[in-house]
């Protein structure tokens, strides 16, 4: 693989693949350890790795404690800002160490233990960062599940991370709307076959919650009754988190974060991704209960000394398209991430950037991930704002950056559509099915050679062989990212989308086949398919194509608002579930497969070609017609 010449990032790329022990050793070494790791990078067997195996650290301690002794105990390292309740409050290093540690104290005294598991399901709230924290000084686990999932989605976490506690609160707060959170903790905890001990309630003043006597307790008076906790010391190999994503099955999978190695990443990343030192302000406009939020607005900037921003609220109509602006400016923000469709929606709202009227002189990148940035989004924001637009890519997997245009190292010139090289760690090949590389320019199977990186998932939570399954078996020596993309000639990389049933809508990951699941148990439902299409703001919407139960009489309407509606109840408001069509048969191969890639090409409007084991092509026509006739967006 070529690469282009920049010769930091070329001089890190190579130690970090020549020499990975060396060059990791060397960043390790940033950090403040109970007991430096001797051992860098340990082979357990064909699929497994360690990283930092014998080192002992406290992730909480490295992200506040050491913070203050390294004099930063009066700089904030926290400013929450919240249009929808209208509360504005900043941390110092200080306090929020002192909030974290309390917290700690009172889930101690509740019995939590190094290794238990808490889950977490709360709004933006400071306390949500707080929690993640607090788990974390106690080397028990956290696992964060996003506000906007049903009370089925977190049932099956809980059931799945078998947690001691769950914290919650009782309301989030979408735009104007509240959103009572204590009934669907309600409902998840009596669905979940695991009992609980207990649920720890934030009331928030907008809505009080009712509280089951004995089980729930209240999260203010929890906390008078406690006494600070100390770090406890964990091996680098000790679970961090759990982080469930979408997989091609129905059932979520719990991404495991270590602790040595994820400190290590994300605290090199920061410098040699972002551009950012400590002291600079961080603005990840994401949600904790994302990837994104786990590791830019909560662990990486804390670990680099940084300021983050918690912002609850929208990019539009908190109260308007200036939103993110309005935070750049008022806060100083250095690096604003977020998703490209965070960016349409403003381009959608203010398309010509009048509310961009504020000092952005402290702003100096944009980056964007979650989701493939088109070149007209892309091209939007340099225009209006006029500050460097940056494309990365990772996944909810690696946990940070495997390609990006590293600002810390010297910006490489910009392709739209690329997300420029892969980081220093990563080793990036583009693979065809039988996981030989393709030639330059050609489009594969975007494959990252083994060993991954620190900070990337060790494993799948109680589930081993479903990463070795689904991971590490499909190309012997290397991790399959489900992403498929080339290299052009000066080695810049395109991510084109998944090569799976895995749809971005919104920036969130979901599962065709999740949904598939719900569609199908609607009792007029004979078989279904759902997949992705193209929507102007969202990226894409699912779609499902249905075919009814002989004898069945609903028509598409009514069929379609009662899918919609199982969607919204079983997986969540985030799934956007709104469109159905009823057809007469589905594409399959002979074997009985769905053509779903065809059937994506149909609705997308793309030309296709007729597969060759298709079973039976006129129904090709047949559909194309329907989904003509369907209003897509
Ligand atoms: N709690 C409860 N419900 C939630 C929720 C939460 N935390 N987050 C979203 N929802 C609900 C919304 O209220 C909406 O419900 P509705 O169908 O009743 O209106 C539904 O889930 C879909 O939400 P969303 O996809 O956010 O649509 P939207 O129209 O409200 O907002 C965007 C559109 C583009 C502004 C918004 O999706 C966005 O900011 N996306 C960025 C995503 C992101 O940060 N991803 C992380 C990767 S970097
Ligand atoms: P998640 O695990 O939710 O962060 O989603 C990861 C998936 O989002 C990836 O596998 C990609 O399909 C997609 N993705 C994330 N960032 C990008 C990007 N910069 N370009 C293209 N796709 C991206």
């Amino acid at each position: 693989m070529t690469r282009p010449e920049r010769s930091s990032h070329l001089q890190q790329y190579q130690q970090a693949s020549q020499q990975p022990e060396q060059f990791w050793a060397a960043q390790a070494a940033q950090l403040q350890w109970y007991k430096a790791p001797a051992s860098i990078l340990h082979q357990q067997d064909a699929h497994h790795y360690q990283w930092f195996a014998d080192g002992e650290l406290n992730t909480s301690f490295l992200a506040l404690d050491s913070q203050i002794f390294q004099g930063r105990g009066a700089q904030t390292a926290l400013i929450y800002d919240s249009p929808v309740t209208g509360h504005k409050q900043q941390y110092s290093y200080l306090q929020l160490r002192d909030e974290v540690a309390l917290l700690a104290g009172a889930m101690q005294q509740l019995g939590l233990e190094k290794g238990d598991r808490v889950v977490i399901y709360m709004p933006m709230v400071p306390e949500a960062v707080i929690a993640m924290l607090a788990v974390a000084r106690l080397g028990a686990v956290h696992s964060v599940v996003f506000g906007g999932f049903s009370a089925h989605e977190l049932a099956l976490r809980i059931d799945d991370a078998t947690p001691k506690l769950v914290l919650s609160a009782s309301c989030g707060i979408e735009v104007n709307r509240l959103i009572a959170y204590k009934p669907l903790l309600d409902e998840a905890l009596s669905k979940a076959q695991h009992q609980v001990q207990h649920s720890v309630v934030l009331q928030r003043p907008q809505l009080q919650a009712e509280m089951t006597v004995g089980r729930d307790l209240d999260w203010q008076q929890l906390l008078q009754g406690a006494s600070p906790a100390e770090p406890v010391p964990v091996k680098a190999t000790d679970p961090l988190y759990i982080l469930y994503t979408s997989g091609t099955t129905g059932k979520p999978k719990g991404v495991v974060r270590d602790n040595g190695g994820h400190a290590v990443a994300l605290r090199y990343s920061m410098q040699t991704i972002y551009g950012v030192q400590p002291g600079d302000v961080f603005f990840a406009a994401s949600d904790v209960g994302w990837v994104v939020g786990h590791s830019y607005i909560v662990y990486a900037p804390l670990l680099t000394g940084c300021t983050t921003v918690l912002y609850e609220g929208k990019p539009v109509f908190t109260p308007d398209a200036g939103a993110f602006w309005r935070l750049c400016a008022e806060y100083k923000v250095k690096v604003l991430f977020a998703a490209p469709t965070a960016f349409r929606a403003i381009r959608k709202e203010d398309p010509e950037a009048t509310l961009q009227q504020y000092d952005l002189s402290a702003l100096r990148y944009i980056f964007m991930a979650g989701e493939r940035l088109d070149p007209a989004t892309y091209q939007w924001v340099t225009d209006k704002i006029g500050k460097p637009v940056i494309d990365h890519w990772w996944q909810t997997e690696t946990g940070w950056p495997i390609a990006g245009n590293p600002a810390g190292l010297g910006l490489f010139p910009a392709k739209a559509g690329s997300s420029t090289v892969p980081v220093p760690g990563f080793q990036v090949d583009i693979l065809d099915e039988s996981g030989q590389p393709v030639p330059t320019g050609q489009q594969g199977y975007i494959a990252l050679k083994l060993p991954l990186p620190p900070g990337c998932l060790i494993s799948i939570w109680g589930n081993d062989e479903r990463f070795v399954d689904g991971y590490l078996s499909t190309f012997t020596g290397y991790y399959a990212s489900g992403d498929g993309g080339y290299l052009d000639d000066d080695g810049y990389l395109f991510v084109m989308g998944r090569t799976d049933d895995v749809i971005n809508v919104a920036g969130h990951r979901l599962s065709t086949g999740e949904m598939e699941q719900v569609v199908a148990a609607h009792p007029a439902v004979a078989e279904c398919c759902v997949i992705g299409v193209a929507e102007p703001i969202k990226g894409q919407q699912p779609l499902a194509l249905v075919l009814l139960k002989n004898g069945e009489s609903i028509s598409e309407l009514q069929l379609e608002q009662e899918l919609a509606a199982l969607v919204r109840k079983e997986i969540g408001a985030l799934a956007c579930f709104k469109k159905a069509v009823l057809v007469k048969r589905l594409p399959k191969t002979r074997s009985g497969k769905i053509l779903r890639k065809v059937l994506r090409q149909i609705a997308d409007g793309q030309s296709y070609s007729i597969p060759s084991t298709i079973d039976d092509p006129a129904c090709l026509a047949e559909i194309e017609q329907l989904l003509a006739q369907k209003q897509l967006s």
